[in-house]
């Protein structure tokens, strides 16, 4: 199969309607989509990514009344959060109605929601009679894509199309929030910042698949968003090599001194930092060097999502 690439909407439209799965630009991470009602399209999803089914997707919708006939309840605080952020990097777990497949939830009663803010698929989701279910655009297991050739380089020949919308402005996935015993619960860590929920709501969430904590989704992989080459924190690794064989990437200052180096934000912003680090972990990973070097970030804000993702993608080596 030939993968092109452009910005085509009736292309896509054409391809999703006939139930082709077709690579969509997110304000988060490029998604991989297909018809979230039909299980011969979802189908394809899990084996373009070679992912196992047993992990379950999320259902995309155009704005907040379309998602109603999916979902038989919507708790107040969950509410609330979807008022704030919606569109944009939020998913919500929500009882699920007979409307969703269970190839979607893994035969889970709770059905994971969201409206991204991406310019282009929301005019998308906006022309189709039906939700998409779109998981990140990488194949399972490797870093998500923020660019179109990203998933290019991963995809190609498995999917008719990628819907290009530039480089994804925020960078990481979208926080995952659920409800446990009538409060809010972090299922992910994401674009959303831990404080700037709790803040809303007035109260500390408790997280549940922190990648120190038992995974609790069955997809919820400790192993993840990992590059080929080995990928070690620099505060954690028994010796570093400095040689030119190793690349470094540093979140606002060079400490090392090293010759290979990515530097993520000079003024260490961690918006900046995260929207830069998967595109850069892309790049690193293509350069041919033996290790990769990473600096743990702070605690704090998308610090503690960025330290999430390179604990899951350190963890394989
Ligand atoms: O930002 C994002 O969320 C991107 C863009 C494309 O929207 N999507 C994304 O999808 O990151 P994916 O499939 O790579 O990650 C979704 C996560 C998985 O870890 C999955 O286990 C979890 O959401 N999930 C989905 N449905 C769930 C459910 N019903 N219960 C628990 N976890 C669920
Ligand atoms: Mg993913």
């Amino acid at each position: 199969m030939i993968t092109e690439v452009g910005s085509n909407l009736e292309k896509a439209i054409e391809l999703l309607e006939k139930g082709e799965i077709v690579a969509i630009p997110t304000e988060t991470v490029y998604g991989l989509a297909a018809n979230g009602t039909n299980e011969h399209a979802i189908q394809k999803i899990f084996d373009a990514k070679e992912r196992p089914i047993s992990n379950p997707l999320i259902l995309h919708f155009p704005n907040y009344e379309s998602i109603l006939p999916y979902v038989v309840h919507f708790p107040e605080d969950l509410r609330k959060l979807a008022m704030i952020f919606w569109p944009g990097p939020l998913t919500v777990l929500l009882k699920k109605s007979e409307l969703v497949p269970n190839l979607i939830t893994a035969n889970q009663d709770l059905v994971a929601v969201r409206i991204p803010s991406h310019p282009i698929t929301l005019k998308l989701l906006s022309h189709l009679k039906f939700p998409l279910a779109a998981p990140s655009a990488n194949l399972y297991g490797k870093i998500s894509p923020t660019k179109s050739e990203h998933v290019f380089n991963q995809l190609k020949s498995k999917i008719p199309y990628i819907l290009e919308g530039g480089e994804c402005t925020k960078g990481l996935e979208s926080t995952i929030v659920g409800i446990d015993h009538e409060k809010v619960t972090v299922y992910r860590l994401g674009s959303i910042s831990l404080e700037t929920i709790e803040d809303i709501l007035g109260y500390k969430t408790s997280i549940f698949n922190y990648v120190d904590a038992a995974p609790k989704a069955s997809g919820m992989v400790k192993h993840h968003y990992a590059p080929s080459t080995p990928l070690f924190f620099i505060d954690s690794a028994e010796k570093i090599d400095t040689s030119t064989s190793s690349g470094f990437i540093f979140f606002n200052n060079d400490f090392l001194n090293v010759a290979n180096k990515v530097i993520l934000s000079q003024l260490g912003n961690l918006e900046e930092a995260a929207r830069k680090l998967y595109n850069t972990l892309h790049m690193m990973d293509s350069k041919g060097f033996k290790k990769i070097y990473v600096e743990r970030f702070p605690e704090k804000g998308l610090g503690k999502t960025i330290n999430d993702r390179l604990k899951r993608a350190t963890l394989k080596f």
